[in-house]
């Protein structure tokens, strides 16, 4: 039953999470910091909806559009000149909406140290033509650390429909 909730094209479909993992490295330029040099945190912000909405949208083959964020962490600043890497992969899907986990570092060019400076966990809703929500194919964890993280999704996902109905 759980599967006829993603018929995409007349046949079902089901996909790891590795088919739609996305990596994406910026440079950080002047125009993207602060008075102290620092990489500005709508920026990151910005770096990280795109990368997780690239995944979603590998995931489902759909446009997809961002409707929550949430557990957005900066952990470290990224410096003027250095790498930031990020890396999304999806954590769970739900019948139209999926979540992604967007990690960034900050890979420093002269010392070649690279750090985690952020995480954070999106959720995108696929969407058709006419802009409709649309079932997305479910996702199948492969490992135990996959089905961890998808059980722990379904905690989140709670909360964020909490918070919704509180609105
Ligand atoms: C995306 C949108 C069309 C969905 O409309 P909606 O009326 O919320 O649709 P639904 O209630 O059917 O919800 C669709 C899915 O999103 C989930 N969802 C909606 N709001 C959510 C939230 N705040 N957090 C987590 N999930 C949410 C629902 O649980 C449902 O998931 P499911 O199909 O997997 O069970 C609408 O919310 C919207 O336009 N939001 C603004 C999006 C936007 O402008 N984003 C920024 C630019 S991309």
């Amino acid at each position: 039953m759980e599967h006829e909730q993603n018929i995409n094209n007349g046949s079902i479909q089901v996909k790891p999470s590795s088919t739609s993992v996305v990596e994406m490295t910026e440079l950080v330029l002047p125009n993207d910091t602060n008075l102290l040099g620092n990489l500005l945190g709508g920026r990151l912000m910005h770096w990280i909806d795109i990368a997780g909405a690239m995944t979603a949208s590998r995931h489902s083959n759909r446009t997809v559009a961002t409707v929550s964020v949430d557990s957005l962490d900066f952990k470290h600043p990224a410096r003027m000149g250095e790498l930031v890497m990020l890396k999304a992969k999806l954590t769970w899907t739900g019948r139209t909406s999926m979540e992604v986990l967007v990690k960034a570092y900050a890979e420093n060019l002269k010392s070649g140290a690279v750090i985690l400076i952020s995480r954070a966990y999106l959720t995108f809703v696929a969407l058709d033509d006419a802009g409709k929500t649309v079932a997305v194919p479910q996702l199948i964890p492969e490992t135990d650390e996959e089905r961890k993280m998808f059980e722990e999704a379904c905690v989140r996902r709670q909360e964020r429909l909490k918070r919704k109905e509180e609105d």
